[in-house]
């Protein structure tokens, strides 16, 4: 019988990406064939994210521009997998008949398994006792890896920030032990990568709930020191874990990125308390000064929540201030979107266009800022890992500086990804540099 084809589209954070690469391997071992464009596909899955109602709607009419082409294919099988199934559970599969298949965030390992049943007719929803899939379920020589890869470390929340939906459908903190994650590390790093992301919702507090507890810091060095790596990162730090080791670790360990993303959500202590985020800008800002301690070049990137219920004006300025104050490389700034079932839905968010101004002013603020930074970085040396050709201009190389920026340079003979090269930096933007190849002497 010819192999049934699936086309597997992902949306979300990394989590989400390495989750879907997780779901490829099971395929695979079915043997079904992955095919990027829907309308050649026997059954199309959607890996989601439920984080802001914005990921939810845009999920969702993705969906429904491929019912025309259902159709005209009745045995189309159309799947939400992830977030947002465990989020919806069945009622998804009641107000969506369309859709034959729902797996949440616990289910990538067996999809093979559940999407046979549903091409068979079957309506299926697995959202209960699926359970994590750990380093045997990667397959390097199914899914290939590039040079840039992630390992989960820490999977699930258990922080109950009051805006957030992750830990309802990604669970509790659950921290791998690590030897799993050294072996998934060797892996990859056998299969040819050279950057790791260790990834978590909270990747600095990995190893509280291990017994006995270990910490994150001890992981990060065992790491480090595998053979092939040459840059780590991880992500995403919560202020109130990055503790003082882990930060001094930035002036020790030579491979491990001068970069952290440690998103502050707002600068406002009343909003922080709202939020139930645990700490207070001052204690944030203690944090950062240890990141600094261990290396003053240190970049740090922050997310930023614009329009929680209850920011005044006075708290908008305050979050303006600590981006002036911290001066982010990068800033991921959202509209507060309210969640199904967390505290904060229950209370009233400023009105839409006042959101959307305050979104406005901290995007170019931030954006003003970066451009400043990037800009001072003309005519400096970088050192950049190079991931590839640019997505858009094959004669354009990009790669990553060793403070995770992007940078662009022409294309040369006999350069791969993986290599690190040095790049005299000729201009910026506020999301990029652009520079040349120094010749090595
Ligand atoms: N675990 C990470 C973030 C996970 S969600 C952390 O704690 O930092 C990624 C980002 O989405 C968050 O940092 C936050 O800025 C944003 N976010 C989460 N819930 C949101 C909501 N309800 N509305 C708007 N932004 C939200
Ligand atoms: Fe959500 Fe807070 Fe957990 Fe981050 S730490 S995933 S924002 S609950
Ligand atoms: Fe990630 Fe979105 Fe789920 S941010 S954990 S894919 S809700």
């Amino acid at each position: 019988m010819k192999s049934p084809k699936v086309a597997l589209v992902t949306f979300g954070c990394q989590m989400n990406k390495l989750d879907s690469e997780i779901a490829e391997a099971s395929l695979l071992r079915e043997g079904f064939l992955l095919v990027d464009d829907p309308a050649e596909a026997d059954a199309v899955l959607f890996n989601t994210c439920a984080v802001r109602a914005h990921a939810e709607e845009r999920v969702v009419s993705r969906l429904a521009a491929l019912y025309p082409l259902q159709d005209r294919r009745p045995g189309l099988v159309l799947g939400i997998l992830g977030c947002m199934a465990q989020e919806h559970g069945e009622a998804f599969l009641e107000r969506y008949p369309r859709v034959s298949l729902v797996a949440g965030t616990g289910h990538f390992h067996m999809l093979g398994a559940l999407l046979e049943r549903a091409l068979s007719g079957e309506r299926v929803a697995a959202l209960e006792g699926g359970g994590d899939p750990d380093s045997d379920r990667r397959d390097p020589r199914a899914v290939p890896v590039g040079p840039r890869a992630f390992v989960a470390v820490q999977r699930g929340c258990s922080m109950g920030c009051a805006y957030c939906i992750v830990p309802s459908v990604r669970g509790p903190w659950r921290s791998r032990s690590k030897e799993d994650v050294l072996r998934e590390c060797r892996k990859v790093l056998e299969a040819g990568a050279v950057d790791l992301t260790l990834l978590g919702q909270t990747v600095d507090a990995w190893g509280r709930d291990l017994s006995p507890r270990q910490r994150f810091a001890d992981l990060l060095r065992a790491v480090h020191d595998l053979p092939g790596l040459k840059r780590l990162h991880f992500v995403t730090s919560h202020p109130l874990f990055l503790d003082g080791e882990t930060a001094s670790l930035f002036g020790e360990l030579p491979r491990l990125a001068r970069w952290v993303h440690l998103p502050p959500q707002s600068g406002s202590d009343r909003v922080l308390r709202a939020m139930r985020r645990g700490y207070t800008r001052e204690k944030y800002l203690e944090t950062v000064r240890a990141v600094k301690e261990g290396s003053p070049d240190v970049e740090i990137a922050g997310d930023f929540i614009c329009g929680f219920p209850g920011e005044t004006e006075e708290d908008h300025r305050e979050t303006l201030s600590l981006m002036e104050e911290v001066r982010f490389s990068q800033c991921y700034v959202f509209k507060y979107s309210p969640r199904p079932g967390t505290p904060a839905a229950a209370m009233e968010p400023p009105p839409a266009e006042v959101i959307r101004r305050r979104h406005a002013e901290a995007l170019a603020l931030h954006e003003r800022i970066s451009a400043e930074k990037n800009r001072s970085l003309v005519g400096t040396l970088q050192e950049v890992l190079v991931e590839g050709p640019s997505p858009r201009n094959p004669d354009r190389w990009t790669g990553r500086t060793v403070h995770h920026r992007i940078a662009h340079f022409p294309a040369r003979d006999g350069l791969r990804p993986g290599d690190l090269v040095r790049l005299r930096i000729t201009s910026a933007s506020p999301v990029s540099l652009a520079g040349e190849m120094e010749e090595d002497r």
